[in-house]
């Protein structure tokens, strides 16, 4: 008889999952009890029947392993019948949610905080995904919330760790652990979605790219696919071990954190592509030979190419964004008579969207795209989607990007990120917002005059499901936008982000600097905002 241990506890403050889990500082999670009185809330909520399955694996950052040897003692006491971790305890994000489809299992712990530096004075995170492969819906995060407030006792068992690194099957208290591979069922997945031997071609006759896995999860998983399924020479994957810290650098694929790669592909010396990864896989950066492709702008073309890869042909069903994200995949939508979705931030708000069959393929400004093939966004996928399209049509990135501006006109775009500020100053700032949306429109700022002010709110065609105060809508009357939003992932303070889009018509100014072409919406900001006074900064902290 397995001897389960009841382990009282008390509650602890602020154990809110944001916009992807609960992420707090390492110290936070070490604290005794802490981590636990999360994953017991999780269990307490979604009470797994008899049979029930539990998919672990993580980012492989710094804690990982701890938690996740206490996360399978739990599952063992609390009910579960087996356990899939990965080899090392890695599993990328969209890995996991791959392997939770595949083996049927009731969901999964993704302990990641995605882009988020790490190390012990660095961030962690938890996340549960539900049977779709899918981020938890508000309904059950908003339940894991309350347990967390009530929470009196955890349960374990007594059992020494696990050898996490040897492929195979253990007991522990009862419990099956299968310890698997982590890359293998992935790589198997994207095999079947694309065309491998189109690839394989152009990378035989001279096509070259730079895979930069910044030290995190996606290291295995591109040297598997990329360098020894698809053929790139061997050290076309950079950064590709996963290291605890990253490196001492943030994994997040923009042009701050990715310099190196950016002025690559920017240099005499550039790949066909460059591409880019972030600490779980879920997020992707594309460049090509001097061309930077915005993540919007990214989902577009993705979107209008999608059939040319074999999985997606002809069944393109409709596109869903975020509504931060630009209005590039709406113009496609309406080119190819498919319906299009605007979400909250968030991949959640697709699952819905995804299991109905409305959309096929999903993407959000924040470097995230991915398609119905898992139920999380998908770095390597994005990049694989790009290299079957660019193999198949035999064009580069930079024809590509200039071929579909000229067809649907271009959305130039940038986001303007004010991380760490102080909370008040945040929240003054958007109170400030709402308590003038009723008297912007009509109103001038340079140019621009506003059309339309609002605070977004989202009624999921699904379920009927409301979540509101998703961001505030300011847009003007040539079709320009601004949008002023809280991050929901930041671990200290409050992160502003600042949307800023304007839209040239085909036979427009179709080529020029983007920040140039956003100058008055830039001003626009400042104006409505007060961004300066709220937040004490004069200049944002990340462009993207
Ligand atoms: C994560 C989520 C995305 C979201 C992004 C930015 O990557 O999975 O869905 O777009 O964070 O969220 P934030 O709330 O920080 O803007
Ligand atoms: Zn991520």
């Amino acid at each position: 008889m397995i001897q389960i241990v009841t382990v009282p506890t008390t509650p602890f403050d602020g154990q809110a999952p944001g916009t992807s889990g609960l992420r707090k500082k390492v110290r936070v999670f070490e604290q005794p009890g802490y981590a636990e009185n999360f994953i017991q809330s999780v269990f307490d909520v979604v009470a797994p029947q008899a049979g029930a399955v539990l998919v672990i694996g993580g980012d492989g950052r710094y804690h990982n392993r701890t938690v996740i040897q206490q996360a399978i003692r739990m599952a063992a006491a609390n009910g579960y019948d087996r356990v899939l971790v990965g080899q090392g305890g890695i599993l990328s994000t969209p890995a996991a949610s791959h392997v939770i489809r595949k083996y049927q299992a009731s969901g999964g712990l993704v302990l990641s905080a995605s882009h988020n530096p790490g190390g012990p004075d660095e961030d962690f995170g938890i996340k549960y995904n539900i049977a779709n492969g899918g981020p938890a819906p508000e309904n059950v995060t908003g339940a894991v919330l309350d347990r967390t407030r009530t929470i009196d006792r955890w349960l374990t068992v007594e059992t020494p760790d696990i050898d996490l690194d040897a492929i195979g099957e253990v007991q522990v208290g009862g419990m099956a652990v299968q310890v698997i591979d982590p890359v293998a069922d992935y790589a198997d997945l994207m095999e079947e979605l694309f065309d491998f031997d189109a690839i394989r071609k152009i990378v035989a006759s001279g096509f070259t790219m730079r895979m930069d896995s910044m030290s995190a999860v996606t290291g295995p998983y591109a040297h598997e696919i990329l360098e020894r399924r698809l053929g790139f020479a061997p050290g076309t994957v950079v950064n590709g071990v996963p290291l605890e810290d990253f490196g001492g650098h943030h994994p997040d694929p923009n042009l701050i954190h990715a310099k190196e790669l950016y002025d690559l592909m920017m240099s005499e010396d550039a790949p066909d592509l460059g591409a880019a990864s972030d600490g779980d896989g879920d997020r992707n950066l594309i460049i090509g030979r001097g061309r930077f492709i915005t993540p919007s702008d990214s989902l577009a073309m993705l979107a209008a190419n999608i059939e040319i890869a074999p999985a997606y042909r002809g069944r393109l069903a409709g596109i869903a964004r975020s509504m931060p994200t630009s209005g590039a995949a709406d113009r496609v939508a309406e080119g190819l008579g498919v319906p299009v979705f605007e979400t909250p931030t968030g991949w959640k708000f697709f699952g819905n969207l995804l299991d109905a069959g409305k959309v096929t393929i999903c993407g959000e400004e924040s470097a995230g795209t991915g398609s119905d093939h898992v139920r999380e966004k998908d770095g390597l996928w994005a990049v694989l989607l790009w290299l079957n399209i660019l193999a198949v049509r035999g064009i580069s990135v930079d024809d590509l990007a200039r071929e579909h501006w000229a067809r649907y006109g271009r959305n130039y775009y940038a986001r303007h990120d004010f991380e760490g500020i102080a909370t008040e100053g945040a929240n003054a700032l958007m109170d400030g917002l709402k308590a003038q949306i009723a008297t912007l429109p009509g109103k001038a700022f340079g140019p621009l005059t506003v059309s339309h002010a609002d605070s977004f709110s989202y009624t999921d065609p699904v379920d009927g499901s409301v979540s509101a105060n998703q961001g505030i809508r300011v847009l003007f009357e040539d079709g320009s936008r601004i949008v002023f939003r809280l991050s929901g992932t930041g671990t200290q303070g409050a992160t502003l982000r600042v949307y800023l889009e304007r839209y040239e018509p085909r036979f427009g100014n179709l080529d020029a600097e983007t920040s140039a072409m956003l100058e008055h919406q830039i001003a626009a900001a400042e104006a409505i905002a007060g961004i300066v006074a709220n937040t004490g900064r004069s200049a944002p902290d990340v462009i993207t």
